[in-house]
C-alpha cells in the first residue's frame, strides 16, 4: 500500500513523496534480521530514473549471503536494503528515460547495488539501466524467477564457457535457481546437461527438467562424481564444467573434463572452504560475474534477447519451489532457501 505523505517545493521543481513498505536490516545475521519499514520515496522519479511497482520478487542465494555477511561486498548498515530481482510494472518515468513508459512490464537486476537499491519493497526507484523489458505474456511470478538465473546460465555457459551443440556440460548444484536454468539453456542449444545434487529426492525433478543424467553426490566423494561422469560420456568426459560450489572439490572435479582443452566456468562459491586450482595441462578456467555481461549495452541486448525468446516460445519454464504471499513472509522465504530443500526459485508475490 502506498500513501502520499508530503510535498516539497523548491525554486524549480516540486517533489511529492510517499512511503512504501520496504525490507531493511540493521545488522548481519539470520533471516530474523529482516524487518519491514515504511520508507519514503519520491513519486516523481529523477532524471534517468524509473518508478516501478514490484509485483513479485525472486530470491537468490546472493541475498542470503549478503544478509549474513558472506557476499563479495558488504552491506551498508544500519538500514541496508536487499534484493536484485523482481518482476514489476513501470508507474512513472523521469526526464530522459527513453526505453520505458508507464505500464511497461519489466525485470529488475542489472547493476543493482543491494544496500542502496535493493528491490525487496512494494515500490522502487531505479536507474533505467537497472531494468530490462519483460514480455507482457510472462506473468509476475514466472518473471521474478527468470532474469538472473537464465542470463547467468547463458553468459556463463555459452558466452564465457563456449558451450556448443553436442557438447556435454557438468552442472554442479543443479537444483539451484541458476542450475535449473542451466539445464534448460544447455538443452536449448542442443548440448547435453549432466547434473549433480546432494539430495536423492531431487533427482527425478532434475530429470524432468531435462537433465540427461543426474549424479547424487552425498556432499563428498568427488572421485565417484568424476567416475560416473566418465561412464556416462563413454570415457571421454565433459567439454565444460559449470560450477556453483568451489571448495576442496574444485581441483579433483576437473578430472571429469575431456583431456584435450576442457573448460571450467566457476560462478558460485557455495562451499566457503578454500579451493585449489586443478593440475591439468590443457585447461581453461574462467570466473564468471553476470554483472560484467548485463551492464554493458551489447551484453544486455544479447542476454535479454536470449532470455525473452526462450520465455516466449516456452523453452524456458523456471521451476518455482514455493510462492510466498506478501512481503511479511520474507523471513520464511529466506529460511526455506537456507534449508536447501528447494529445487528452483523461491518467489514472494506482492
Ligand atoms: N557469478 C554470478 O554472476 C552469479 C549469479 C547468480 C548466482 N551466483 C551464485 O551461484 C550460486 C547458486 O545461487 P542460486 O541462487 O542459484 O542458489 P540456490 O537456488 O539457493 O540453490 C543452491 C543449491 O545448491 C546446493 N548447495 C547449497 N550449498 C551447497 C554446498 N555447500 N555444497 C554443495 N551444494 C550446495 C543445494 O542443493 P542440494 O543440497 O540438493 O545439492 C541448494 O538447493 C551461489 O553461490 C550464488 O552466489 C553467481
Amino acid at each position: 500500500m502506498t500513501t502520499t505523505t508530503g510535498t516539497t517545493t523548491t525554486d524549480t521543481t516540486t517533489t511529492t513523496t510517499t512511503t512504501t513498505r520496504t525490507v531493511l536490516f540493521d545488522e548481519i545475521g539470520g533471516p530474523e534480521v529482516l524487518k519491514i519499514h515504511d520508507v519514503e520515496l519520491a513519486t516523481t522519479p529523477g532524471p534517468g530514473e524509473v518508478l516501478v511497482r514490484v509485483d513479485a520478487l525472486g530470491l537468490n542465494r546472493a541475498e542470503a549471503l549478503f544478509r549474513s555477511g558472506g557476499y563479495y561486498y558488504q552491506p551498508t548498515l544500519p538500514g541496508s536494503r536487499l534484493g536484485y530481482e523482481a518482476a514489476g510494472t513501470v508507474e512513472q518515468i523521469g526526464d530522459g528515460v527513453t526505453e520505458f513508459a508507464a505500464g511497461d512490464t519489466v525485470f529488475t537486476g542489472p547493476g543493482i547495488e543491494m544496500s542502496a537499491q535493493g528491490v525487496y519493497a512494494e515500490r522502487v526507484v531505479l536507474p533505467e539501466s537497472a531494468l530490462v523489458p519483460r514480455p507482457a505474456e510472462v506473468d509476475a511470478v514466472t518473471g521474478a524467477a527468470a532474469w538472473l538465473t537464465y542470463t547467468t546460465a547463458y553468459g556463463g555457459m555459452i558466452e564465457t564457457g563456449g558451450l556448443r551443440p553436442g557438447d556435454h556440460v557438468l552442472i554442479t548444484g543443479a537444483s539451484s535457481g541458476v542450475g535449473t536454468a542451466a539445464i534448460q539453456v544447455a538443452r536449448r542449444i542442443g548440448a547435453v546437461p549432466v547434473a549433480t545434487t546432494r539430495t536423492e529426492a531431487k533427482k527425478q525433478q532434475l530429470l524432468d527438467l531435462g537433465a540427461a543424467h543426474v549424479i547424487v553426490t552425498d556432499g563428498g566423494n568427488v572421485e565417484g562424481t568424476v567416475k560416473e561422469t566418465k561412464r556416462f560420456t563413454d570415457g571421454r568426459g565433459v567439454e565444460l564444467i559449470f560450477d556453483a560450489i568451489g571448495g576442496p572439490d574444485f581441483r579433483p572435479l576437473a578430472e571429469a573434463l575431456i583431456p584435450e582443452g576442457g573448460t571450467v566456468v566457476a560462478y558460485g562459491w557455495l562451499d566457503p572452504r578454500p579451493a585449489e586450482l586443478p593440475r591439468m595441462a590443457d585447461l581453461k578456467i574462467h570466473f564468471y560475474a553476470n554483472s560484467t555481461l548485463t551492464t554493458t549495452p551489447a551484453g544486455r541486448r544479447r542476454s535479454t534477447a536470449f532470455l525473452n525468446q526462450g520465455l516466449r516460445d516456452g523453452a524456458f519454464r523456471p521451476p518455482i519451489a514455493e510462492v510466498f504471499d506478501g512481503l511479511d513472509r520474507i523471513q520464511d522465504a529466506h529460511r526455506l532457501m537456507e534449508s536447501n530443500t528447494h529445487t528452483g526459485k523461491i518467489v514472494v508475490k506482492l
